[in-house]
């Protein structure tokens, strides 16, 4: 396949940075203004690691989902081009949080850590604290920051990260005794800024950004105000970056957005998700191709035979339900009915059979009756899931249905929690016998956390396997033998080969 665009390789755009020139003002267009700044800021770094004899360290923390994990990457990308190393350890010059605000109590673990930081900060003046991610496009938490949390040095958002370099220099350049914390939150944008620097946590997989916000409108849900209308990228971009990942080593991608499925229908030339997967299949070298997440509004039977003819896309799907009533369903904006779902399913597995099928489901949303939350457990058992992320509905302000009567009784909400855990336990620990027995090729990601002889990897199903194996394995994709389903994982043997099946 023929790829015109220049590929965002790191030597690249090393290259790049080097050539800027920072004796003159800086540039207008991104992504060279970013370039700019990073030289500026490689040059400080240098001074302050000559001064402190060692090394700067950064150290971001994650909350949230895939999307903010991926833009983490991005962000440490950015860190280490300018001369910082990685540190677990909170005791770093660059302390920053990359939040998420999909449900309360997301927001309140920030709180408390911000609180925490109070001390070390007294203790070392000069470490730079930066807060950035979904939770910070509320102005309510901005305004509680800038009031209670003082010592914060740099806020920006969900629009601006590609900023970073920037924000940080200006954060250097302020030399007024009092320092300013730096705000930067954009209310939205079309804008998609290509080629800055990027780390991977694996060498051998990596997240794909594909497109970024929603317009769905969930009437519980936040992302759509707090990541902004729907974007997608340009074919060409994100077949570039994964064929660059793959010449580094990448085996496996996800294809990230909230809504995989409506992917491209506003590109300037429209193309399907389905036609993007296609494009992506034919990259040489990349084995495994996993995508989240999808809408069963938005998904397409273009999709489901494209996936039945793959053999690269993974036999897993993350398939929100949300709610198995269609009562509630239409209040809460999802555009699909109990019945439109399990035919959907039906479809999908008629198509890839041994398919793997997640969801994430709601408890609690305003106004559920019991007949409503009886219709949910008859969904997980009808449709058998492969494992169910459960939900309390968390209020969040500024949503419909926030403003909605009848908000359910917190005992009320508990209890069918906990019978929807015992459910999903009980439908998923009988999905995952099946496999037993089976002969599966398992990525290995990892050396066992427990124990070393072990190493651990997933199935094409995104099923965890311990099997006992060398560390270098790792990156590679190995049949094994399923010998025992334990819940969440199996336990293994590596076997011949995949025909032993
Ligand atoms: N309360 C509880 N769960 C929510 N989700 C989104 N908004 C809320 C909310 N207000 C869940 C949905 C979504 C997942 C990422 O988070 O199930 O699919
Ligand atoms: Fe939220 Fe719905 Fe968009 Fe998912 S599709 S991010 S639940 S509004």
């Amino acid at each position: 396949m023929r790829i015109d665009r220049q590929q965002t390789d790191r030597n690249v755009i090393e290259q790049k940075i080097r050539q800027m020139d920072i004796t003159l003002p800086p540039p207008e267009s991104e992504p060279e203004r970013q370039y700019y700044f990073m030289k500026k800021l490689q040059g400080i770094v240098e001074e302050r690691k000559r001064q402190l004899g060692r090394p700067l360290f950064a150290n971001i923390t994650t909350f949230g989902c895939q999307m903010n994990a991926r833009d983490s990457e991005k962000i440490l990308g950015i860190m280490q081009m300018i001369g910082y190393e990685e540190t677990d350890s909170a005791e770093a010059d660059f302390l920053l949080y990359n939040t998420c605000t999909v449900r309360e109590n997301a927001n309140l673990k920030v709180y408390g850590r911000l609180g925490q930081l109070k001390k070390q900060k007294e203790k070392n003046p000069d470490m730079v604290i930066a807060l950035c991610g979904c939770m910070m496009q509320e102005p309510e938490v901005v305004e509680k920051i800038k009031k209670s949390y003082r010592n914060v040095d740099i806020i920006f958002g969900t629009h601006n990260i590609f900023k970073l370099a920037e924000l940080l220099a200006m954060k250097f350049f302020d030399t007024g005794k009092q320092k300013k914390m730096i705000v930067d939150i954009w209310e939205g944008t079309t804008e998609i800024v290509e080629e800055l620097p990027n780390e991977r946590k694996y060498f051998f997989k990596s997240g794909v950004n594909i497109m970024f916000g929603c317009n769905n409108f969930c009437s519980y849900c936040i992302v759509p105000y707090v990541r902004g209308r729907e974007r997608s990228r340009e074919p060409e971009d994100i077949l570039a970056e994964i064929t660059c990942m793959v010449n580094d080593g990448v085996v496996e991608v996800m294809l990230l957005g909230q809504n995989v499925n409506s992917y491209g229908k506003n590109l300037e030339h429209p193309i399907s998700f389905a036609k993007l997967l296609e494009q992506v299949e034919q990259i040489e070298g990349l084995e495994r191709i996993r995508f989240m997440t999808s809408h069963p509004k938005d998904l397409s039977d273009e999709l489901i035979e494209v996936m039945g003819k793959s053999t690269k896309i993974c036999r897993q799907m993350h398939l929100p339900l949300q709610s198995g009533s269609s009562r509630l369903l239409k209040i809460m904006n999802r555009h699909y009915t109990k019945e439109d779902y399990l035919l959907l399913v039906e479809k999908i597995r008629k198509a890839v059979p041994d398919i793997s099928l997640t969801t994430d489901i709601i408890v609690g949303f305003p106004g559920e009756t019991e007949e409503d939350f009886e219709e949910t457990v008859d969904v997980v058992k009808k449709v058998g899931f492969d494992s169910a992320f459960t939900f309390i509905y968390s209020k969040r302000t500024g949503t419909p249905a926030a403003a909605m009567d009848y908000q359910v009784p917190e005992e009320i909400v508990k209890k069918r929690f906990d019978r929807l855990l015992a459910t999903v336990q009980e439908v998923s620990a009988d999905r995952t016998k099946r496999a037993v027995g089976t002969v599966q090729d398992v990525l290995v990601e990892e050396v066992n956390g427990q124990d070393a002889s072990l190493v651990t990897g997933r199935t094409s199903q995104n099923y965890v396997v311990h099997f006992a194996g060398s560390p270098s394995l790792i990156g590679s994709i190995v049949p094994v033998h399923l010998d025992e389903s334990r819940g969440f994982y199996y336990m293994g043997t590596q076997a011949a080969s995949r025909e032993a099946e």
